[in-house]
């Protein structure tokens, strides 16, 4: 026998129990005891292992989005997109590229009802040749800040009280009321859009500015849209209530029985592009996560598809221990100057080395399918097997070197340190235009939400009169409508 060749997966299939360390377990439900009463003995192995495996079973949930659910597929182009970037798994129609997605709801528990009123994550991974590319995405086009400085402050007013733990509706309404370009957001967040049906009815966005760049270094601002073939679908509250109250994991059951009945969930990927040298001529900031782009001026333009084909194995491994990265790009994709976008570049891989360890890019699910090389190593639960001595770059003991160059933006950036908001905040105009595109219904049922949550005994005259002033500024008529439904003198 070659112990070497031992691996817990070709090992892992002993016809009797054993312990981790491999001993025959003789007895599997009964503690060693002195007498067939007691006391346990300290010394039944097998038993101090089963609990202490037990009792760290759970590893931390994700600080938001902890409730989700994932499955595996591909991503096939089918428009020709090679002028805009030399991505190679963009490289031509045809061309297919294995993926995982995880959808997700953003603020309650692992365990928390599907149902509830909360934008959904849209995640995805593209293992590609170059390395894994993420779109870690929402299914509401826009963001409630533009700077990540008040990320923690806006998932901390939606998330319970952390007296009460409950989600009270005067946190939110306080702390959004500081931030008057939250409008956009919260309108779809307050609409019917805010309870997607389940995962396979909604759409999803990159919501940042990406930059696509050719070979030699041309660039195009980019934005990301995924629509599903079968449509979007939303839940009225009182179907909420239904569906949650039956099935509180529907949309994850819905996933994964549309997969394994063979009904495979498909949405077209489409882009719209941008000139950078045209971002100064519109009145709103192309990089500002609370905007969309207007799709009369910036068309969105098909690539390809993605098909869901395959249920995940195990939800712990391809679920809970999947890790998405906003700032894993491969070459022919890179960031631009969005705010947002550039810190969430650094927040995920900081969050996944506390939640799954230094290595948690060797887990199967987030490893790169491609080869990879590079001397970041050991570090706890290293499974990586090396056996190189040269472990520094450059060395004239190891051929490695360094790969093709990539291209890069090649914008020239200067400026002043500063800490203040951009320029151009236009904060209502495209809420005005959003609550202007719904009918009448529509409309009633997202001013009868707002009230409700406004309701709330907590929310002061104060706080109503700043949200009166931010509705009626999106539009004049939302104002008055919602001022004769709290009841409060209308502001125009
Ligand atoms: C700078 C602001 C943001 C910060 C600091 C942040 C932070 C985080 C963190 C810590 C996680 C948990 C990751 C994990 O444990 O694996 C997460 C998950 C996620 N975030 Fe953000 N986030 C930000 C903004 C956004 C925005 C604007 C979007 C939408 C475009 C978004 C979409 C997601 C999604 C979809 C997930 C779940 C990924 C999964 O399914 O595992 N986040 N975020």
């Amino acid at each position: 026998m070659d112990p070497y060749k031992h691996r817990p997966s070709s090992a892992y299939n002993s016809p009797y129990c054993t312990t981790n360390q491999g001993a025959p377990v003789w007895n599997n439900t009964s503690s060693l005891t002195l007498g067939n009463r007691g006391p346990v003995l300290l010394e039944d192995y097998h038993l101090i292992e089963k609990l202490s495996v037990f009792t760290r079973e759970r590893i931390p949930e994700r600080v938001v989005h902890a409730r989700g659910a994932s499955a595996k597929g591909f991503f096939e182009v089918t428009h020709d997109v090679s002028h805009l970037t030399c991505a190679d798994f963009l490289r031509s129609p045809g061309v297919q590229t294995p993926l995982i997605v995880r959808f997700s709801t953003v603020i309650h528990e692992r365990g928390s009802p599907e149902t509830l009123r909360d934008p959904r994550g849209f995640a995805v991974k593209f293992y590609t040749r170059e390395g894994n590319f993420d779109i870690v995405g929402n299914n509401i086009p826009v963001f409630f800040t533009r700077d990540a400085i008040q990320f923690p402050d806006v998932i901390r007013a939606l998330k319970p009280n952390p007296k009460t733990h409950i989600q009270e509706p005067w946190r939110y309404l306080d702390y959004l009321s500081h931030l008057p370009e939250s409008c956009l957001t919260f309108l779809f967040w307050f609409d019917d859009w805010g309870i997607p049906s389940d995962y396979r009815h909604m759409e999803g966005f990159g919501v940042h500015t990406f930059k696509l760049l050719t070979q030699n270094g041309k660039d195009t601002y980019c934005k990301f849209h995924w629509k599903p073939t079968c449509g979007q679908k939303f839940l009225l509250d009182e179907q909420a209530v239904i569906v949650g109250g039956t099935n509180h994991s529907h949309a994850t059951k819905d996933l994964q029985d549309a997969i394994a009945s063979g009904n495979y969930p498909e949405w077209k990927l489409y882009i719209q592009t941008m000139n950078p040298a045209d971002e100064d001529k519109l009145d709103f900031d192309p990089l500002d996560t609370t905007k969309i782009w207007p799709e009369d001026l910036f068309p969105l333009q098909p690539v390809g598809r993605m098909v869901l084909n395959k249920n995940i194995d195990n939800f712990f491994n391809e679920n809970e221990m999947l890790a998405f990265n906003p700032g894993a790009i491969v070459p022919g994709i890179y960031y631009t100057n969005d705010k947002m976008f550039q810190t969430r570049t650094f927040a995920y891989g900081d969050t996944q080395r506390h939640r799954l360890g230094p290595n948690y890019l060797q887990l199967p699910v987030n490893a790169p399918k491609c080869s990879h090389h590079n001397n970041h190593h050991d570090g706890f639960m290293n499974f990586l097997h090396r056996d190189e001595e040269v472990d520094y770059f450059p060395s004239r003991f190891d051929p490695v070197r360094n790969a093709e160059r990539v291209p890069i933006p090649r914008d020239v950036i200067h400026g002043r340190r500063e800490k203040v908001c951009i320029p151009k905040e236009n904060n209502f105009s495209q809420a005005g235009d959003l609550f202007r595109s719904w009918p009448r219904d529509r409309q009633d049922r997202f001013i009868k939400r707002f009230a409700d949550a406004a309701s709330d005994p907590k929310v002061t005259h104060e706080i109503k009169s700043v949200w009166l002033s931010y509705w009626s500024q999106c539009d004049r008529s939302l104002g008055q409508r919602l001022a004769s439904r709290l009841g409060m003198k209308s502001l125009l």
